[in-house]
């Protein structure tokens, strides 16, 4: 794997314009009657041809040979992913937190490492998400990956990543986060372990969330966001390629890589975005703010204001709040948070929820801090500080996760979660203050 060899062109939903090799791209035409350097036109819709202009998103490729050049998909049994309806297990009201996906022993790539959570919704339906982590040891080798159930917001938790895809190539570390259009092909590349999270998102795609009375600023910045440069390899060889349709996996074999588009234009594409970028916004006055204020991306469902699904991050940030519980506070919510954690430690959990682990409060489930938490944060000096060496995120979805017998059963389970809150002192009416 060759790091810091990846170009980007910023900005989100833009519509851009990029060659690998210069004149690959026809100028003023989609599609004219014969391309330059016979390359073959195809066009990769991401949305309705019919859909708003605001919402339309497509993209023309430009390739050395067409994509229908393939033999017959069959059946890919990798044995660990699931997808929507998830009728896998029973569902459960009940809390549930997961110790670190372990990296695998045995030679693993990024599909074979892939481990599906639970998720909603139906992905033929194109309402709800998948949640997978993953956790490999070894680059994909003549293999190539691509989802049609839904677009791929990946959370790299350890190592480095290089994506190769269609597109061109993107390098991706802890901190980042990598979005990949549905049905965009790609290959993960790594020189050691990786792990990292998933969120399948089978609804409308990702966008930037309005802003409302914060204005024109703020929260996740559109300049900041990289899409790569036109890259393509050339090469004549047997290269696998798995796809994920209508919720099972299926394999093909193409003579030749599939990664060969030589010049793309239009506004349809993988990126990448770096969680330091994130311009967080908090209260200077008093009280906790929904964590909603943490929103980087989100996908809008037909009901106003009610995700199919959000993209939150908990970045490190000031804490200045008087009079406050500052960390997060219990509650119960209509929405179903599934949480992961990246580095360092969550401020409402002392212990117990580690970086490569996660952690699920489904519909209406009593969650917040731990007794430890607690403790701490009620006898806090409110003076500034700063949380640092920390980030977490959530994808908080608009219908419960339906968790998968694997991770209903999995020795990562932590039986005892439940615990974290047992012993709280009871409220005394008699006591004044
Ligand atoms: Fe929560």
């Amino acid at each position: 794997m060759t790091l810091n060899s990846a170009t980007y062109q910023t900005g989100f939903g833009n519509h851009f314009a990029t060659e690998a090799v210069p004149g690959a791209l026809p100028v003023g035409r989609n599609s004219p009657q014969k391309t330059p350097m016979g390359l073959y036109a195809e066009q990769l819709s991401g949305a309705a041809f019919t859909a708003p202009r605001t919402e339309n998103r497509r993209s023309w490729l430009y390739r050395l040979r067409p994509s229908a050049q393939h033999p017959a998909y069959q059946p890919f049994d990798q044995g660990r992913v699931r997808s929507g309806p998830f009728h896998d297990a029973p569902p459960s009201p009940n809390r549930m937190r997961w110790d670190p996906l372990p990296i695998p022993t045995e030679p693993t790539d990024w599909v074979e490492g892939l481990t599906t959570y639970g998720g909603n919704g139906d992905a033929e339906a194109q309402v709800g998400v998948g949640v997978h982590l993953y956790a490999a040891n070894r680059s994909m080798t003549d293999r190539v990956f691509y989802c049609a159930d839904g677009e791929l917001l990946i959370v790299p938790q350890q190592g480095d990543h290089l994506f190769v895809t269609e597109f061109g190539r993107i390098e991706a570390s802890p901190g980042h986060i990598v979005v990949i259009p549905r049905g965009v092909r790609f290959r993960v590349e790594c020189d050691g372990p990786i792990r990292g999270y998933v969120c399948e998102n089978y609804g409308a795609p990702f966008r930037l969330p309005d802003l409302g009375p914060i204005g024109s600023n703020g929260l996740a910045n559109p300049r900041d966001f990289e899409a790569p440069v036109a890259a393509f390899e050339d090469v004549s060889r047997p290269t696998e390629c798995v796809q994920k349709y209508a919720g099972r996996l299926w394999v093909t074999t193409f003579d030749h890589s599939p990664l060969d588009v030589v010049a793309w234009h239009g506004n349809l594409a993988p990126y990448r975005w770096d969680t330091a970028r994130f311009n967080t916004i908090g209260t200077v006055s008093f009280d906790h703010p929904d964590p909603s204020i943490f929103t980087v991306l989100t996908s809008p469902s037909d009901t106003s204001g009610t995700a199919n699904c959000d993209f939150v991050i908990f970045p490190p940030r000031w804490m200045v709040a008087e009079d406050t519980f500052r960390p997060p506070w219990f509650h119960r919510n209509v929405m179903s948070e599934f949480m992961g954690l990246v580095t360092g430690e969550y401020d409402a959990k002392e212990g117990g929820f580690a970086p490569g682990g996660a952690s699920l409060h489904n519909c209406m489930s009593g969650h917040g801090p731990d007794q430890a938490s607690y403790d701490k944060a009620v006898a806090a000096e409110l003076k500034p500080i700063k949380l640092e060496n920390t980030l977490a995120f959530m994808f908080e979805t608009r219908f419960p996760i339906r968790t998968t017998e694997w991770a209903q059963t999995s020795p990562t389970m932590q039986l005892d979660y439940d615990d974290v809150w047992t012993g709280f002192a009871k409220g005394d009416v008699t006591a004044k203050g």
